[in-house]
């Protein structure tokens, strides 16, 4: 029988083959998929002595040609053991399907990961939030075009879709950063928001706006897997500051918390093995 281009067994083998060929943990507990900016944490977790596998040499696995995004896997060792950490994801608005936009969640579930922690950049629209605050999302609305036609979502109550025992053990951590829980958008880009769209958004209690997070989310926790999502908030919503908007202010802003994102996720991790 042909292999389909969805099917994700081949690479969940692959990177267990080669986390065991370099004598790694190959039984993942944990995945983190670290959005854009946000890579730090698997240039750390290679520097402790875990391999990478880029995306182009898993079977199926799509890869991206977004700034700011590696397009790789890192595989954890040490106190990282049993640790994936993905650098970079594709987006529905580079023209990937949702089959695609969902593979790493399913390639996950065949691993028998038992948690995700989901980290993205986003607009911050709550009054109170500021570039380089974080967000723990407790809450969603996708405005895009999330039809999953495979598996078992249809029907399914999203009602407990972020742990709420993930977001109480990322609340519990020390860090330096602003903590903050909120409602996240799915919107599916590619541009920001307008004014008007900004607007809309804070009268259905939206505190942040991103363009992904949702599909790879709803896809893991219909399977068993504890999701986090982890906004980022790297600017002010388009109309609710003077500062226009663009990729590399948002990588910039990302990029300037490096250190404390890394700690506070470490940790998190620590907590969590
Ligand atoms: Cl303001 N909007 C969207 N859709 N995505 C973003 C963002 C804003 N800032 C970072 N990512």
């Amino acid at each position: 029988m042909p292999t389909s281009l969805s099917d994700c067994k081949p690479a969940a083998r692959e990177l267990q083959r080669i986390a065991q060929a370099g004598g790694l943990n190959p039984q993942f507990h944990t995945a983190v998929i670290l959005g854009s900016g946000l890579g730090s944490p698997g240039e750390i977790a290679m520097a402790d002595g875990g391999i990478a596998v880029n995306y182009a040499d898993l079977p199926h696995l799509p890869t991206s040609n977004v700034a700011g995004h590696a397009g790789r896997v890192v595989i954890g060792s040490g106190h990282l053991s049993g640790v994936l950490l993905f650098q970079g994801r594709v987006h529905s608005y580079e023209g990937h399907s949702l089959e695609k936009v969902t593979f790493v969640a399913r390639m996950l579930a065949q691993l028998s990961v038992q948690r995700l922690i989901v980290t993205n950049a986003a607009g911050g629209i709550a009054a109170a939030f500021r570039p380089g605050d974080l967000m723990l999302i407790d809450g969603h609305w996708s405005f895009a075009n999330v039809q999953l036609r495979h598996g078992d979502a249809r029907g399914r109550s999203c009602g407990r879709l972020w742990s709420p025992q993930l977001i109480e053990r990322a609340k519990s951590i020390n860090t330096p950063l602003t903590l903050h829980c909120g409602v996240y958008a799915m919107m599916s880009g590619p541009c920001y928001e307008t004014p008007a769209e900004v607007r809309m958004l804070q009268t259905l209690g939206v505190d942040a706006v991103g363009m992904s997070t949702v599909p790879e989310s709803i896809v893991a926790a219909e399977r068993g897997i504890d999701v986090l999502g982890v906004s980022c908030i790297t600017n002010v919503a388009s109309g609710l500051s003077d500062a226009p908007l663009d990729h590399s202010e948002v990588a910039h802003v990302a990029g300037s918390i490096d250190d404390a994102f890394t700690a506070w996720l470490f940790e998190l991790l620590r907590l969590l093995k």
